[in-house]
């Protein structure tokens, strides 16, 4: 079998926290196929966002990482710094929620979307020729005009088209997208999915969808990974998690928003998210957990093959179907 283009073997990542080393990812586990879409779900804090930052190897100084990130077998870790460069130029790119934060306001669009082409040598002219058909196909008509504007001149929904187009200058096979849909409203957050979406089918591009809303994960990817307290709680096919999910924590996310026309009662998760670094030594959902047992708060459950997806619970058989976060909840103990 052919390598998959990204694998995450138990990578953990530990950084300085108050003058000490704190661990933000346990063991996370995944792999994403050439031309596969991956949801990475969780709450705030889960680290989601340092997971990305560690396949780019874009973490905090002086941060500590074990485990493995390997592109196309290649351990990402251990590139030299010529290989890196190639990487982040030709393999990789990332897209950010808040496009503004990630752009220098003093320059034109076009220096923004430029800057890569002309670095490799290709000529002002044929670089802004590609830049307008990138911003085309991206949904910007006008681009010769906007090269010219400057990013205040732009919405946030154009600015984030601006972001996705500078990402595929470089022709990249794999696009870690951070909640890049996150602060648009609704019409612009679907125009930028399916731009992601239409790019995936023309150009075979792999995606990791970084979001905490599950259920756009599940209408956008192929599987998805939750995260909780910097682990993978469960990881499978996004339909199967939509429709059968068997962490207890997966459960709750997706019945913890309202649906439009539903009078179903919303649950509520107890208690707060917590970082990988305040979880203790059982399971990291053990402190909100209704169905906690002693052996929860002991020995840490890790990720194993249960029905169709692979689920770190101690106790994913027996809860299947019957997870409630309601008053009546079983408590055992
Ligand atoms: N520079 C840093 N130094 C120390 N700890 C950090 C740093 N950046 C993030 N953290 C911690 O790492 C953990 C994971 O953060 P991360 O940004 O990956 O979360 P996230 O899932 O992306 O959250 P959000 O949905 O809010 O973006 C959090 O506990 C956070 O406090
Ligand atoms: S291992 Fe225990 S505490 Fe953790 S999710 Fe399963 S039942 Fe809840
Ligand atoms: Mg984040």
């Amino acid at each position: 079998m052919s390598a998959p283009l990204l694998e995450l073997d138990r990578l953990a990542v530990r950084l300085p926290v108050h003058g000490e080393l704190s661990t933000v990812i346990h063991d996370a586990s995944f792999e994403i196929a050439a031309g596969e879409a991956l949801g990475l779900v969780g709450e705030s804090g889960s680290g989601k966002s340092m997971t990305a930052r560690a396949i780019m190897r874009l973490l905090p100084p002086r941060a500590e990482i074990s485990g493995s990130v390997s592109y196309l077998g290649q351990s990402v870790p251990g590139f030299s710094r010529s290989a890196l460069r190639d990487f982040r130029a030709t393999q990789i790119a990332m897209i950010y929620q808040d496009p503004r934060a990630h752009i220098n306001p003093v320059r034109t669009n076009g220096d923004f979307l430029l800057e890569a082409m002309l670095a490799q040598g290709v000529r002002p002219a044929a670089a802004r020729e590609r830049a307008v058909g990138l911003l085309a196909q991206v949904g910007i008509a006008d681009g010769g005009r906007r090269l010219r504007q400057y990013p205040h001149q732009m919405s946030g929904g154009q600015l984030q088209r601006i972001m996705i187009a500078a990402a595929l200058v470089t022709s990249p096979r794999l696009l870690l997208a951070d909640e890049p849909t996150t602060a648009l409203d609704v019409t612009t957050q679907a125009e930028v999915m399916a731009i992601l979406g239409d790019l995936r089918v023309e150009r075979g591009l792999a995606l990791l969808f970084i979001t905490h809303d599950l259920d756009l994960a599940a209408a956008v990817t192929d599987r998805m990974a939750v995260m909780y307290a910097g682990m993978i709680v469960e990881i499978g096919s996004s339909q199967t998690i939509h429709q059968d999910a068997l962490h207890p924590y997966t459960v709750g996310l997706l019945r913890s928003r309202p649906k439009i026309g539903s009078r179903a009662r919303i649950w509520v998760i107890p208690g707060r998210p917590v970082s990988a670094f305040e979880a203790g030594p059982g399971c990291v959902f053990a402190a909100r957990c209704p169905y906690a047992t002693g052996r929860c708060r002991t020995e840490r459950p890790g990720l194993r093959e249960v029905e169709r997806q692979l689920v770190a619970c101690h106790r994913a058989e027996e809860l299947k179907g019957s997870v409630s976060f309601s008053a009546e909840a079983a408590i055992s103990d």
